[in-house]
């Protein structure tokens, strides 16, 4: 498929299933010969933003740092999948800006904090809770829910199957040079 760059920006709580949803949307975008990039923490906080931590300043800081990063991808042509907790709407909103309304994409991965702690895939909301992490998202640090994401994504209710048709749907006619 010849391809439009888009940036497809995942926002949400720790374990609220960004990485899982932007995993499961490139899968299908590779099944349709798209080139796509994910930008999570994996990749981008042991190396790139490996000296920020996660005190506002510096979560400032790697969302800019991102936010350059997927744009440089963008030129290149690349749809590129982020999935950040990106806890506040002013970042966000500048990496809109940069890189262009019409190249972005917001969705909100909304899943309760009360289902992403009972999850707790690593372990971080019991040690945040007994006070061994600072500043943890949802615990004692902020995230300011999107108020007008393109998509919201609720992964505690529907099936992952279903919210990833959804999001193709929106994202496919985006992509598509015709
Ligand atoms: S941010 O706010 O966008 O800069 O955060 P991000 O780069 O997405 O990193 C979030 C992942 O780091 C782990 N982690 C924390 N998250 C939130 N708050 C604190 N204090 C924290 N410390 C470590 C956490 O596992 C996040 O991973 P995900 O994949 O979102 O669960």
């Amino acid at each position: 498929m010849k391809q439009k760059p888009l940036l497809v920006w995942f926002t949400g709580l720790s374990g609220s299933g960004k990485s899982t949803m932007a995993n499961l949307l490139e899968a299908k975008l590779y099944s349709e010969k798209v080139k796509t990039y994910i930008l999570d923490g994996d990749n981008v906080r042991g190396g790139l933003c490996k000296d920020l931590t996660f005190t506002e300043e510096d979560r400032v800081e790697n969302i800019r740092r991102i936010g350059e990063v997927a744009n440089l991808f963008l030129d290149a042509g690349v749809v590129v999948l982020c999935a950040f907790v990106s806890p506040f709407a002013k970042d966000r909103a500048l990496v809109k800006e940069l890189v262009g309304e019409d190249r972005f994409v917001e969705v909100f991965v909304d899943c309760p904090l009360e289902v992403c702690e009972q999850r707790d895939v690593k372990g971080l909301y019991e040690k945040a809770r007994q006070g061994k992490i600072k500043n943890f998202t949802g615990i004692d640090s902020p995230f300011e829910k999107p108020t007008k994401p393109d998509i919201v994504l609720k992964t505690n209710e529907v099936e992952s199957g279903e919210l990833l048709k959804e999001l193709f749907d929106y994202v496919e006619p985006k992509i598509v040079l015709k």
